[in-house]
């Protein structure tokens, strides 16, 4: 395995790969990784021949009171767990690789961006569809693996991926949860055994909102209240947003027509988590 802290030496790479006929699958992470990235590896190793995964903690994707400082960072085991995926190519730049002096320009999916997480991280978003807009440039790769743990930023990459003709193919990957419910998440590695319990109030939340809807309750209102009663009975947690949505535009949903996403976000202590489900109606 590779380990490239370069652009200029991951294209090569890339490119002589393409040259010899094979085709390419990105998985971007920020590191810390765990059996949800690796889910992520997976995919792409049986879909493509030449697998590159980024490992870049994006500063422009945090807010200036965010994690940027503390976002834990294993390397050293990343590289080790990569290895022995059969991964070929570790993308690891630095910051001034990534964003050298004088960098101004910014990837935006207007609208889309402002909404879920968006909320409580302005310009969050933007920072995300920035930095994966230049690893699918310095990749090249014919697909990219995604997970739906991070509904709104899957949902917003297609969007780019379609607005600005990305000739790439995006390829969105199931949750991967702890055995206890618990979305597998590298922030959950704030979490002190207690604020771990207390985390899986989001997943039973989602659970009784899929509960309560496949009992036949059709107003959205009353699903989504369902799911705020559960949060609202841990004291420890606060509820920053449980909504359905549309899993395409994001945009709240007053019908059930289609699939609709039901997303949380919720605070335990200092620690922000996110989880989803997608409503299939009959
Ligand atoms: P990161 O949080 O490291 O996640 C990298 C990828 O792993 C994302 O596509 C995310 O949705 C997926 N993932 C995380 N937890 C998962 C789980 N439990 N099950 C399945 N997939 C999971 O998301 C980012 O990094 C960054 O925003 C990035 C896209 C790399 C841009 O900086």
């Amino acid at each position: 395995m590779k380990i490239s802290p370069t652009i200029q030496e991951t294209h090569a790479v890339v490119r002589a790969a393409r040259r010899a006929g094979k085709s390419i699958g990105l998985v971007p992470t920020m590191g810390a990784l765990h059996e949800g990235h690796l889910s992520l590896v997976r995919a792409a190793k049986a879909q493509t021949d030449l697998v590159v995964v980024s490992i870049f903690v994006n500063p422009l994707q945090f807010g200036p009171q965010e994690d940027l400082a503390k976002y834990p960072r294993t390397f050293e085991r990343d590289c080790d767990l990569l290895e022995r995926e059969g991964v070929h190519l570790v993308f690891a730049p630095s910051t001034a690789e990534m964003y050298p002096p004088g960098a101004i320009t910014l990837v935006e999916v207007k609208g889309l961006t402002d909404r879920l997480d968006g909320v409580s991280r302005p310009g969050h978003f933007r920072g995300v569809t920035t930095v994966v807009s230049k690893l699918f440039h310095i990749a090249e790769p014919d697909k990219a693996f995604l997970g739906q743990k991070d509904s709104a930023q899957s949902a917003i990459i297609r969007k780019m991926v379609k607005d600005l003709n990305f000739p790439v193919e995006i390829v969105v990957c199931p949750i991967v949860r702890e055995a206890d419910g618990l979305a597998m998440s590298s922030r959950n590695a704030y979490l002190n055994a207690d604020e771990h319990q207390q985390g899986l109030v989001l997943s039973r939340a989602l659970q009784k909102v899929q509960q309560v809807f496949e009992a036949g309750e059709r107003d959205l209102e009353r699903l989504a209240a369902a799911g705020k009663k559960v949060v609202a009975a841990e004291p420890a947690a606060r509820l920053e947003y449980l909504s359905v949505v549309h899993p395409d535009t994001l945009e709240p949903l007053q019908q059930p027509v289609g699939p609709m996403l039901v997303a949380v976000a919720a605070w335990i202590g200092s620690t922000r988590l996110i989880d989803n489900v997608i409503l299939q109606p009959r």
